[in-house]
């Protein structure tokens, strides 16, 4: 029968679709019908920037619509003024003058939306105002939140700055794994997660006066349940004061929810920002943004520019590809400070994209989404939005933005005079193809944990929680069928002893706690473990391949962080083997973390001895319902006969086992497999008797399927 091979081939055609043809894809759909658009927007005939630099290709843009400005703008800030004292700018910002009317409303009212324009001082002043009118008297504190944890750290740093005081002191901040607040500390920043955990210790949030949920906009899955939890407390709580605090979107939804709260506008102060796309789709939007930079840089009077990309490997790319050139053209062109900010950079350098720019230069700060809205810096005349970002960072989800983020980006130029943004897509793209705004998180995310967090909350009727977007009940309920599958839910629905950070890698049957730690700890870290610089691509991909056991990418983890152990925890075995030294060091914290919650319920570690097919057991015990069986037509997930394929950087690509595991489904072009581990049938119904049934798990075919003939990664990559 020649009928299972072209079904194979099939699916490897399908199943091609990396990182960087994915990008081309979704390039070729943002330009698909966009061929006419130069032309009819060439009446307008504004001038097309072109920078005309022997080697170097150009882009070219047209001028299309503007985004208004306040119909009477304040002057754009002297120089003199950019100067002045720290206290100086505080009063410059737009939120000052309503600082007295603003404490009036917060006396008022229990709870409180504030609006306002990126920028106007919600994050840094409001919490000062609260300090400053007594708030923290007693001892109480002030939370506010952030969804990312670079906002928190930097703007904690930027208040501890204004105040005065020691970071660490009465400002401070805390993320996960990192702890930068004392006993002293009353002005909290912290990431949303991070409050999610205080209830645990605290379920009313005693020791605080105020919760300030900022940039509620994001709609993270974490901002979410938070507002479900303290809308609860602040009924038996009075004296709380509630603080939800969003850029201008959607505010309206949120006094909704809160029982039609009063929302309190800041007052925007916004110039024009002109904006142009390019005529045509650009093939490789990383090229493009440095093509545009140095034109921009080149053609464009004083300003500096802020470019969007979607994540570290892409950013740190842009920005060597940047300095490069620019040594290249050496003194033909002014000197360009080309600054990176995304989540894993050190503080030290995090700080550096906020020193104001030296006379005569121009800085180009190469920022992930978070510069959208969580951070703002002085100075952008530019933003350049090749349109794209990723949505999750903890996955490399990248997809196109929304019509508000493209404002919102837009926006980001015409602070302090009027801007100009450079759109990396078509006029017809914005129009026709960008979708109006994100879905919320929690309505594309599995809520597994999400439950067991809220059961471990004590909130036991999930279906009646308040849930500003209730997620589909079909969701909720396979959450719950998949805990209680686990042995995290008694069949009351109630968390039985098993603790819930630890039930998805359970170790006890399979003596390999020491791997198993390992690997948990890899997976929590494991979409930036290996990086792949774009001159070095060949070294990077086999320092990767060398890496690869039998058995899948479980291993490969386990196998990588083992032999760094073995380094002694080296960064230059990091560097010579292309690994990421800060992932390394998470994982190794995340690896301590779970050691010590080990400790506490008392299980003792142990080790296979290079026996990996226990570890693989171990593995499946935990993840039996994320599995994936290869029948004639491809991949289908066992239980929802889903199609599913295996992502192209896995170590099993090529390999197509019939039966595999899979860490997590990730949606992008379709569904791909991440971190997808070889099993064998016979193990499901060995560690989960309760949820399978054998006749599930018979083989259709008996001979194995042949090895799939095609592409293989380096085409692909
Ligand atoms: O929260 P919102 O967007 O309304 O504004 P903010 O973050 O409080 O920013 C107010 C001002 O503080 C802006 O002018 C920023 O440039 C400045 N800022 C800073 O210099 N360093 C930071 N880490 C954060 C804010
Ligand atoms: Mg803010």
């Amino acid at each position: 029968r020649g009928q299972p091979a072209r079904a194979v081939d099939l699916v490897e055609e399908e199943s091609g679709a990396p990182g960087e043809e994915q990008r081309r894809w979704e390039e070729a759909r943002l330009g698909a019908a966009s061929l006419k658009f130069g032309a009819r927007d060439a009446a307008s005939q504004e001038p097309k920037y072109q920078l005309v630099l022997e080697e170097e290709e150009t882009i070219e843009f047209v001028r299309a619509t503007q985004l208004q400005g306040d119909e009477v703008s304040p002057p754009p800030p002297t120089q003199a003024q950019q100067k002045e004292s720290i206290q100086a700018v505080r009063r410059s910002l737009p939120v000052f003058p309503f600082r007295e009317e603003l404490l009036a409303a917060i006396a008022d009212h229990q709870v409180l939306i504030i609006e306002g324009e990126t920028g106007s001082g919600k994050t840094t002043q409001i919490p000062q105002y609260l300090f400053e009118e007594g708030y923290t008297k007693k001892g109480m504190k002030i939370a506010c939140t952030q969804p990312r944890r670079v906002a928190a750290m930097s703007v904690a740093a930027r208040v501890a700055r204004e105040m005065g005081v020691k970071l660490g002191n009465e400002v401070g901040y805390s993320i996960r794994f990192e702890d930068c607040t004392s006993e002293r500390t009353v002005l909290r920043y912290m990431t949303d997660g991070m409050l999610l955990r205080e209830f645990l210790s605290e379920p009313d949030l005693a020791s605080y006066s105020v919760v300030m949920v900022d940039e509620a906009h994001e709609r993270t899955l974490h901002t979410d349940i938070l507002f479900g939890l303290i809308k609860d407390v602040a009924r038996f709580r009075p004296e709380l004061k509630v603080l939800v605090a969003s850029a201008t979107l959607d505010t309206a939804r949120f006094s909704t929810f809160f029982d039609d709260a009063p929302v309190f506008r800041i007052p925007g102060r916004r110039f024009p920002v002109d904006i142009f796309y390019t005529k045509a789709p650009e093939a490789d939007y990383l090229e493009a943004c440095v093509v545009s930079v140095l034109q921009i840089h080149v053609t464009q009077p004083p300003g500096d520019i802020l470019v969007f990309l979607t994540g570290q490997e892409e950013i740190e790319a842009a920005c060597e590809m940047l300095q490069d050139r620019c040594r290249r053209l050496g003194s033909k062109i002014r000197e360009l400070l080309v600054l990176p900010i995304y989540a894993n950079l050190p503080s030290d350098m995090q700080a550096r994209i906020f020193q104001p720019t030296p006379p005569g230069a121009r800085k180009v700060v190469v920022a992930t989404n978070i510069a959208e809205t969580s951070l703002t810096i002085e100075g952008i005349i530019y933003v350049l939005d090749p349109g794209f970002w990723n949505k999750q960072p903890t996955s490399f989800q990248i997809s196109c933005i929304n019509i508000a983020s493209a404002n919102q980006r837009a926006g980001r130029a015409g602070r302090v005079a009027a801007g100009k943004c450079f759109r990396l897509y078509t006029a017809w793209a914005y129009q026709h193809e960008l979708e109006e705004t994100t879905v919320p998180e929690i309505q594309r995310t599995s809520l597994g944990n999400v439950v067991l967090l809220l059961k471990s909350l004590g909130i036991h009727d999930l279906m009646h929680f308040d849930f500003l977007d209730p997620p589909p009940y079909e969701t909720l309920l396979l959450a719950l069928e998949q805990l209680y599958a686990l042995g995290a839910l008694n069949h009351l629905g109630e968390l039985t002893t098993v603790r819930w950070e630890v039930i998805t890698l359970p170790l006890t049957a399979y003596s390999c706690s020491e791997e198993i730690l390992t690997v948990a700890a890899m997976l929590s870290v494991n979409n930036s473990i290996f990086y792949r610089p774009k001159d070095k691509v060949v070294h990077a991909d086999n320092a990767r391949v060398n890496f690869f056991l039998p058995g899948g990418d479980h291993l490969v983890l386990l196998n990588v962080y083992t032999q760094w152990a073995e380094s002694g925890y080296s960064s230059q075995w990091c560097y010579e083997n292309f690994v990421q030294f800060r992932s390394m060091r998470r994982a190794r914290d995340v690896r301590e973390q779970l050691e010590g919650l080990l400790e506490r319920v008392e299980v003792g570690l142990s080790s296979c001895q290079g026996d990996y097919i226990r570890v693989r057991k171990a593995i499946t015990a935990g993840y039996f319902y994320h599995t994936a069986r290869l029948t004639r037509s491809g991949y289908r997930t066992v239980k929802q006969q889903q199609t599913v394929f295996i992502h192209p950087n896995s170590s099993l690509f090529e390999e197509q086992p019939r039966w595999l595991l899979y860490h997590e489904l990730v949606l992008t072009t379709k569904e791909f497999m991440r971190q997808v581990l070889e099993i064998e049938s016979s193990w499901l119904l060995e560690v989960a008797p309760h949820y399978y049934k054998a006749k599930e798990l018979e083989d259709p075919h008996s001979k194995k399927m042949p090895k799939k003939i095609g592409k293989t990664r380096e085409e692909l990559g």
